[in-house]
């Protein structure tokens, strides 16, 4: 049996964080992960050059049933505090858009970052371990694994969320949290590709690969970034963004040429350029392929003179303000966080420690905080490992 101050289930980013915070502060921390390495997810983030921080982040970057829980830990560590940690490692990093901060060589080097802390503050990991059973007979916890008991006075649960489930992503934090008593959160895919049927479906595929800047919106939320065409349906930074939002059976706006008014273009060009097709005007306006498929979609054809201004205004209409209605979403396979999760409203939002068993804590991604694309989750799995990391 080995008696630990501080035990946390998951070596992913917020695990790490919270057990090297706590291991300064001299606790005797183990942290158990069942998979063969630690933090896959920052691994595989980012393309392989993770996207850790965001130099805009603030609390509006993030969903939540309690939009003010993630008000406190984001404050007391900041994107500042996190970006000081990777240049103490003389990790060579640059902004690509948006405030996003990626690694300039390998998402690697920020996995190496927090081993080599966790080693440096004294805490342990261990890995390729199964957790059998939780108990809390007493005042410690008690850990069943395939490496032996542990008992422990804090328990961290930072095993993440469901989405990547080939990565050894696990909904166990939520088993857990509610065999302790806890509210959760049904849990949701997010920032993941949208999916659609019929018609919809067909004209995505015919595109698949073209990719357009957009603004895509799902009632008062809307986000302007890329947005790629896919055999199934539609991906790319906006409409993952949006995914976030988008509520079954409803459909989203997805305006294709954020910069121009397209029908004040259209009867300008009519005006200027008579005989020109309104595939070809469209064609100014879109890549070619796009305006090609949208012109057959649509049944936009003909002559710029031959087109009335209904004709014009219902293709700025299609192309400004084309409704689309999902069908679905790409799901966990693709999925890069989980909308929902443990209710933070039995949390403490200073400490993350559960108001209902004392000495349990929920850190990152299992937590009911989901942030934006764009570095956000990681700052949160940072900073909410960190507010545990001062107290358990
Ligand atoms: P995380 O999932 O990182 O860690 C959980 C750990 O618990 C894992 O190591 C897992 O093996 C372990 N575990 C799970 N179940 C267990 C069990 N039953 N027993 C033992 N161990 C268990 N975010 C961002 O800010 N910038 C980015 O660039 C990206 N990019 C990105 C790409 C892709 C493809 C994905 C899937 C996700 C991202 N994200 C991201 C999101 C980000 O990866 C995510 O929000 C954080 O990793 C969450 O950190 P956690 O520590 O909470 O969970």
């Amino acid at each position: 049996m080995r008696d630990l101050d501080v035990l946390v289930l998951g070596g992913g980013a917020a695990g790490l964080m919270c057990a090297i915070e706590a291991a300064k502060r001299g606790r005797k921390v183990l942290v158990i992960d069942h998979a063969r390495n630690p933090a896959e997810k920052i691994r595989i983030s980012g393309g392989g050059r993770c996207n850790f921080t965001n130099i805009h982040c603030s609390p509006a970057n993030f969903l939540s049933r309690n939009p003010r829980f993630c008000v406190s830990a984001l404050k007391r560590y900041t994107q500042q505090d996190f970006l000081k940690l990777v240049e103490k490692h003389r990790i060579s990093w640059h902004e690509k858009t948006l405030g996003q901060l990626f690694c300039d060589n390998s998402a690697k080097d920020i996995i190496r970052m927090l081993l080599s802390e966790l080693e440096a503050a004294g805490g342990t990991l261990q890995l390729e371990t199964d957790i059998k059973a939780i108990e809390k007979p007493d005042d410690r916890f008690s850990v069943s694994t395939s490496k032996g008991p542990l008992r422990a006075a804090s328990l961290v649960v930072a095993t993440g969320g469901p989405s990547i489930p080939k990565m050894g992503a696990t909904g166990f934090g939520y088993d857990l949290a509610k065999r302790f008593g806890h509210n959760v959160i049904a849990p949701r895919a997010a920032l993941v590709p949208l999916t659609f049927s019929d018609t919809n479906k067909e004209l995505c595929g015919r595109l698949a690969g073209v990719s357009v800047d957009a603004i895509v919106s799902f009632q008062k939320t809307s986000f302007r970034e890329g947005l790629l065409f896919t055999h199934r349906g539609l991906s790319g930074p906006s409409v993952l963004q949006i995914s976030s939002y988008w509520q079954e059976g409803k459909p989203i706006s997805v305006n294709l040429s954020p910069e121009a008014d397209v029908f004040e273009t259209l009867r300008q060009a009519r005006q200027e350029n008579p005989k020109q097709d309104l595939k070809t005007a469209l064609g100014g306006l879109l890549p070619n392929r796009l305006a090609d498929e949208l012109s057959q979609a649509f049944a936009l054809k003909g002559r710029l003179a031959d087109q009335s201004d209904k004709v014009l205004r219902r293709a700025a209409e299609q192309l400004n303000r084309w409704q689309l209605t999902p069908v679905g979403t790409e799901g966990y396979r693709t999925a890069e966080v989980t909308l929902g999760g443990v209710d933070t409203k039995e949390l403490s939002s200073k400490t993350m420690e559960s108001t209902k068993v004392p000495g349990l804590y929920f850190i990152g991604e299992v937590v009911d905080v989901t942030g934006h694309l764009g570095g956000f989750n990681f700052q949160w799995a940072w900073a909410s490992g960190h507010a545990a990391g001062q107290v358990a």
